[in-house]
């Protein structure tokens, strides 16, 4: 499995799995301004033999980091590429002096609660009407700094 950055000609394949994996999905322009124009934005992909399994995206600013989305193809799923995903992730923000990751999940969502309570996440409050369609978002955190 090799995790490498998001470039433009992988679009077409990350939609697929964007587009199978959320309720309101990001569309084509909005990962063009993450890859492109976001300077804080990092995008990387979970490719094995030429196939894009998943993805993820972050930010970066300054001591917090905010993971946005993570998803992998649903056939591929419970076969470890989200734990490669995020362990990936938390590699590199630790080399960059980030001291937390923050991120919001629907309450609903049990496999990515499995995923983030896996790596330590805690839950720190309940953000309601979060999301456009009125579900609320647990909001989590993990520390990183002292690890
Ligand atoms: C959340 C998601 C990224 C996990 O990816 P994945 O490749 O299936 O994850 P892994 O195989 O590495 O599993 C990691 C852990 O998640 C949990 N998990 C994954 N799938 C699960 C399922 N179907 N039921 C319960 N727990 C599950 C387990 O704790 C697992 O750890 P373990 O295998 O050591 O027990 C994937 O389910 C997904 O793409 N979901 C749709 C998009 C989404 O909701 N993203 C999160 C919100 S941004």
């Amino acid at each position: 499995m090799l995790i490498r950055p998001m470039k433009v000609e992988d679009l077409d394949k990350v939609l697929v799995i964007e587009n199978e994996s959320f309720i309101s999905p990001w569309n084509k322009e909005q990962f063009l301004y993450e890859l492109k124009e976001n300077p804080f934005a990092i995008l990387l992909v979970a490719e094995y033999q030429g196939i894009i399994c998943g993805f993820i995206d972050f930010w970066i600013t300054f001591d917090v980091a905010q993971l946005n989305q993570i998803a992998v193809h649903a056939s591929l799923q419970k076969k470890g590429i989200g734990t490669v995903l995020l362990s990936d992730m938390i590699n590199r923000v630790q080399s960059q002096e980030v001291n937390r990751i923050t991120l919001e999940v629907r309450t609903y969502n049990e496999k990515a609660l499995a995923l983030y309570k896996k790596f330590g996440f805690r839950k720190e409050l309940i953000k309601e009407h979060y999301y456009d369609n009125g579900d609320d978002a647990i909001f989590m955190i993990k520390e990183v700094g002292e690890c």
